[in-house]
Order: structure tokens, then C-alpha cells, then sequence
């Protein structure tokens, strides 16, 4: 068969396994040609088969020789479709990592249950060596079963009154308006339950006290803060108050773990183009105002270079402990957050019209890098030659 790309409103609906494949080398090329992560050498990555989760993986083993188990929920191909890209990453991720003497384990299925909880554990006991010294917390998901079976949906909303901005649509690339509505207490509740740290906490409660971790063990979960101008979307908004509560999670963890001598961090990161980014209302437009200052300033940085630079000058810098902030956060989004950029930022926004959206923000490159996350666009693949079902039938991950 021939794959084309399909996207529908901003979700891609079909992927390109060898596009995957490229895409997946370009990263794992970054990382060997970057200097050496002298860090975790027995690394869990939970939501590590896309964005933040799989450059951090890759960063790990490729630009620090880690062993690393990978746990996500992706769905693999049948007589119906192709599966997701995410199922294609961990496989050749998998491959990639093998070929070079690495432990890679995949668990596929539900990252939020206690059964995806003890499967890792017992691994780690029989199969890994019986202890972790990193945990990356790197899920993003719009529902979750908790272990009681209560089941919790995120919604993405504002605080106070309606927000309503300018938002394109990459499938009709128009730009229209999109109003987000305020959350009600228990939408935000439920937000929090999602997003927030609780999930966090429950892997490493069950995971110290299995006796899997590490002296010396460290925890990182990724968030988001943004410019003062995304404040009234995101971090004022419902998923502000899931990433605060996963903040105030990290200083419980960080104090829970003095025991291992381990430490538990958030890591601030950029925005950028990913599955879950891609479907936040008025956020994209941001992003492509963005990606045009930095490309402009040579300080653009994708997934990888960003899982790289934390990994290598944050989490295990050469001399000495882990570099925060004031606030104990780790900062990657320092070069998003200068003020030159932001200025640049804002000078650019205030001459958007429908028009001219895609020249005056870097949409082109927002489209390659939404393509190339679903396996399209590479320069290096032959998108008119078959891909076999039969032959992708046959990869596990
Ligand atoms: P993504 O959509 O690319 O990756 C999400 C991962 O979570 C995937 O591996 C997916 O399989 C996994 N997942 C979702 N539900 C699961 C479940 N029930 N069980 C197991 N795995 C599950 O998202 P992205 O953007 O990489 O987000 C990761 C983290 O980084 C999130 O916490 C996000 O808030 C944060 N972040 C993202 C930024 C961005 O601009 N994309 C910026 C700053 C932080």
C-alpha cells in the first residue's frame, strides 16, 4: 500500500512506519553527535513512546548508554488501519537500542493502572536488574482510571470569563476564532486527577516500596508555564492547575525519597509541536510565532534537543547537583521565556490577520514537524514505494 498523510481538524489520522523510522534515526543522530549524558543507566520512561517521552528515552540510551523500559498506550496495526505512530516509535526504538548491546523493554497498555504498575515491577526485579536509578513522568492524556475504577476526564478550559483567540485549523490551514469556556469546580477536579501528580506519586510509592529504586535515585515529570501573554489559556486555566498540583507533588516526592538519598524535580520545558500541544485551542498560532523567532535567533529546538540539553546540563550536569531555579523547577524553557523573543513575539502577533498568518509565524515549519511526528515528510524516505501490512503485522513491540 501507499500511505498518505491524513489529518483531520489538528489530529493525524494514519502514520508512516518508515517516515517513523527516519524520523526516529534523525533523533537518535542528535543525540550521538552531542556530548555525552554521564546520567541514569537504568532509566523508566513512563509516555515514552511520543514527544518529551520518546526523546528522553533516546537521550538516555543513545547519548548516555541507558537500559530503559518504555511504557505508553499505543495501538498496533490490524485489517482496519495502521496503528499509531507511538507503536512504531517503541518497536523501532526497541530495534535501535538492541542493535547497540541496550536493555529495551516496551509495555503497551495502561500506564494509570496498578496491573501496568506490578508488570514493570516484576521486570525490573527478573529482567532489568532489579533497580531503577530514573523515573521521567512524561504522560499526557485527556482520561484516567484511577485504581478504584473511578474514571476522570480533563477538560481544557479557562478560569473567569470566556478566552476567545485566534486558531488555525491544519487541516483547512484557515485561521478562525476559538472560544475556550471556564471550568466548573469539578471539570477542574477531574483536570487535576488527569494531569496532575497523583498518578505520579502512586508509581513511586509502589515502586520504593517493592524496593526497585536506586540509592540516589532521581524522578522528573515534565510541565509547562509559558509567557506571560499564554497565561489566560494555559497556566491560569485547568491545565495550569494540574501542572501545579504536579508541581507541589514533586517536593512531597523530592522529601519522600531523602530516604534512597534521591531527589524528585519538575523540568519546565518549551513549547513545541506535539500530539497532545497540537490539540490545544488557540496555542498552535503561539507556537508558529515562536518557532519563527528562535529559528531567527538559531535557538530553535525540537523535542530532542530540548530532552538533551535537560538531560546533559539540568538533571546530571558535569560538576555538582541538579541546576533549578529559585523554585526548585528545572528551567529548558529559559531560551522561549527571554525577553527578546517574547518582544519579537508580540511584534509579529499584533500583525496577524487571516491572511497572512502562515507567513508572518512559521507555519511551513510547523507543518513539517506535525508531519514528521507522524512519519511524513522526511527527506530520506521513498513515500511511493508499498509498505507491506503483513511485514508491519509481524513487528511486536
Ligand atoms: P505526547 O502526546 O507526544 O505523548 C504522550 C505520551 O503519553 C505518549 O507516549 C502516550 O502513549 C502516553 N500515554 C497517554 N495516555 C497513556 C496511558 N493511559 N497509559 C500509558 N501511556 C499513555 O505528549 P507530549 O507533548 O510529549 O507531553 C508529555 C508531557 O510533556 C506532558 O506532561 C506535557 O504537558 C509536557 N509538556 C509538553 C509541552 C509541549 O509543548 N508539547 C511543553 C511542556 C511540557
Amino acid at each position: 500500500m501507499i500511505i498518505e498523510p491524513v489529518i483531520k481538524g489538528n489530529v493525524a489520522k494514519n502514520c508512516h512506519p518508515l517516515g517513523l523510522k527516519a524520523a526516529l534515526q534523525k533523533q537518535i543522530d542528535h543525540v550521538k553527535n552531542a556530548p555525552t549524558i554521564h546520567g541514569a543507566k537504568k532509566a523508566l520512561v513512563i509516555g515514552a513512546s511520543s514527544g518529551y517521552g520518546i526523546a528522553s528515552r533516546i537521550a538516555l540510551a543513545f547519548g548516555g548508554r541507558a537500559d530503559t523500559i518504555g511504557v505508553s498506550f499505543e495501538k498496533g496495526p490490524n485489517d482496519k488501519g495502521l496503528g499509531t505512530a507511538g507503536w512504531y516509535n517503541n518497536i523501532y526504538f526497541r530495534e535501535a537500542a538492541e542493535a547497540e548491546g541496550l536493555l529495551a523493554k516496551n509495555f503497551v497498555g495502561d500506564a494509570f493502572s496498578d496491573a501496568m504498575r506490578q508488570e514493570v515491577i516484576d521486570h525490573i526485579r527478573t529482567a532489568f536488574g532489579g533497580k531503577i536509578d530514573l523515573l521521567v513522568y512524561s504522560l499526557a492524556s485527556g482520561v484516567r482510571t484511577a485504581p478504584d475504577g473511578t474514571t476522570y476526564r480533563s477538560t481544557l478550559g479557562v478560569s473567569g470569563k470566556p478566552l476567545t483567540g485566534s486558531s488555525f485549523d491544519l487541516e483547512a490551514q484557515v485561521l478562525g476564532e476559538q472560544t475556550l469556556q471556564p471550568v466548573t469546580a469539578e471539570q477542574q477536579r477531574e483536570t487535576i486527577k488527569v494531569m496532575g501528580g497523583e498518578d505520579w506519586q502512586l508509581w513511586i510509592d509502589q515502586l520504593q516500596a517493592a524496593g526497585v529504586l536506586a540509592k540516589g535515585f532521581k524522578t522528573v515529570a515534565y510541565s509547562y508555564i509559558g509567557p506571560q501573554s499564554t497565561y489566560p489559556l494555559y497556566k491560569d486555566g485547568s491545565l495550569g492547575a494540574a501542572k501545579e498540583h504536579l508541581h507541589h507533588t514533586a517536593d512531597v516526592l523530592d522529601t519522600q525519597l531523602r530516604a534512597l538519598d534521591g531527589e524528585a524535580y519538575v523540568s519546565v520545558c518549551k513549547a513545541l509541536v506535539t500530539k497532545a500541544s497540537a490539540f490545544i485551542p488557540i496555542f498552535p498560532l503561539y507556537i508558529t510565532l515562536l518557532y519563527r523567532v528562535m529559528k531567527s535567533k538559531n535557538m530553535h529546538e525540537t523535542c530532542i534537543e530540548q530532552a538533551h540539553r535537560l538531560m546533559f546540563s539540568r538533571l546530571y550536569p558535569a560538576l555538582g547537583a541538579v541546576v533549578t531555579d529559585a523554585d526548585r523547577l528545572i528551567r529548558i524553557d529559559d531560551w522561549e521565556l527571554r525577553a527578546d523573543v517574547q518582544d519579537e513575539v508580540e511584534a509579529l502577533r499584533a500583525q496577524i490577520t487571516p491572511d497572512n498568518f502562515k507567513e508572518v509565524g512559521d507555519f511551513s515549519g510547523y507543518l513539517e514537524e506535525f508531519h514528521a511526528l507522524n512519519g511524513f515528510g522526511l527527506t530520506n524516505v521513498d513515500y511511493s514505494a508499498e509498505v507491506s501490512l503483513e511485514q508491519l503485522l509481524q513487528l511486536k513491540p
